[in-house]
């Protein structure tokens, strides 16, 4: 077969692949660290660790060789028998994130819904909530996944439109705003709160400090449960090991995906303590995959290189770095507005309206320069690379950043 090249690839996904993702037009074959070549050869700087997952770096030799080794010996029993991996792994992260318990899930809203389904049951078995009348108060501008019932909730109508009817049992409050918190806990039959500490999707919306301590206070006092969405934060991506770290907040719930197994393969989880977590008995909720030998394997490989690689200090002092730099940089420059973010999660706003198309361009722009990045919202760039950078090659990346944006025309 003659070699395919990436025109051919993308037409290859245009015909057979169902059309639920716009993606950049670059096709990637191999990746090592903070880079990333496509089907030409051509290296890039990855600046999206799709979409935090791969925080480690891709293709990690210590994780890929737990996952490989896992794989050759044992990759699925389901939960119907035990295996030897899934209870040092559950040892291990409950260990890790001051949890009594671990429930195992594969994707990001598995996890979320999995929450939810513990949120609901807890009120009603621990909290006198009557049957149900749970409802769980959430963010305007939220994004949790992709489920029928995490939709039900979003109010992006490009997420929404047409997949009705929807679930009932939520409040939906503007994100960062303690007052509209506080009137909707005096609603009756609040369970639970359910907040991204910070909001990736939406544009890495940063809220006001003291917000998320605030919000669990007033949920304790209220006996609601404050539930993180750290699928996108966790993980040292903020510079912490989790973002409500940077509150000194313990979650009731939390709630972890991407990062968990460094982008090797899907691995979520739901955290809580036994009061909580122990409302939920054999045959009220599972998944064939969550808690599998390889899943174990690979997760504690990728939190151990968290923990050796030192990587949320590493975010820490590079987040600094680059919104320093950005901020130079926006100074001499009328296409961008502003940077904000924590660690190495970040996004640039562009000096456009959000239905142009300038962000997108730009990061057309940078990829020809050799950085691979995407817009959130429309005039909303995220920047987020593996947390394995070093300085020397973040500074290069802030210098093909640079040259892209003052070469640009809109
Ligand atoms: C905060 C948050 N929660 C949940 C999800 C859903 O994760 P997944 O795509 O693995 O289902 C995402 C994905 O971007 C996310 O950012």
């Amino acid at each position: 077969m003659e070699k395919m090249t990436s025109a051919d690839l993308i037409a290859m996904e245009d015909k057979h692949g169902a059309h639920n993702y716009h993606p950049l037009e670059v096709v990637l074959k191999r990746g090592e660290g903070v880079h990333v070549w496509d089907v030409e050869g051509k290296q890039y700087y990855d600046f999206l660790s799709a979409y935090s997952a791969v925080n480690q770096g891709h293709c990690h030799p210590k994780i890929v060789s737990a996952m490989v080794d896992q794989a050759k010996r044992l990759t699925l029993t389901s939960r119907a028998f035990y295996n030897d991996s899934l209870g040092p792994y559950e040892k291990f992260m409950t260990e890790y994130f001051g949890f009594d318990k671990v429930l195992p899930m594969n994707t990001g809203a598995e996890a979320v819904e999995t929450a939810i389904k513990l949120c609901r049951k807890w009120a009603y078995e621990k909290n006198n909530i009557a049957e149900d009348q749970a409802k769980i108060i959430v963010c305007e501008n939220n994004f949790h996944g992709r489920t029928t019932t995490i939709v039900s909730f979003s109010n992006d109508p490009v997420a929404r439109k047409n997949f009705g009817p929807f679930t009932d049992g939520f409040i939906r409050i503007p994100y960062n705003d303690l007052e509209a918190l506080e009137e909707a806990l005096k609603q009756e039959n609040v369970a639970g709160f359910l907040v991204e500490p910070i909001q990736g999707e939406a544009g890495v919306y940063v809220p006001d400090e003291g917000y998320l301590s605030k919000a669990k206070e007033l949920c304790a006092a209220n006996g609601t449960l404050f539930i993180a969405d750290e699928v996108q934060t966790g993980v040292a991506r903020t510079g912490r090991l989790l973002a409500v770290d940077h509150e000194e907040v313990k979650p009731d719930i939390l709630i972890l995906g991407k990062a968990l197994s460094g982008g090797a393969y899907p691995v979520s989880a739901v955290l809580a303590n036994d009061n909580i977590m122990q409302v939920i008995k054999p045959g009220q909720h599972g998944s064939t995959f969550g808690g599998n030998p390889v899943a174990a394997k690979v997760a504690v490989a990728a939190l151990e290189v968290v923990t050796e690689e030192r990587l949320a200090e590493n975010a820490e002092r590079l987040g600094q770095l680059f919104r320093k730099e950005m901020n130079r940089i926006i100074a001499g420059t009328d296409i961008v507005n502003a940077v904000r973010g924590k660690g190495l999660l970040n996004a640039i706003l562009i000096n456009d309206t959000e239905e142009s198309e300038t962000a997108w361009n730009l990061c057309v722009a940078l990829k020809e320069n050799g950085l691979l990045a995407k817009p959130t919202h429309g005039n909303i760039i995220r920047f987020a690379p593996p947390l394995v950078m070093t300085e020397e090659e973040l500074m290069e990346c802030v210098s093909i950043i640079e040259r892209t944006i003052n070469e640009f025309k809109k």
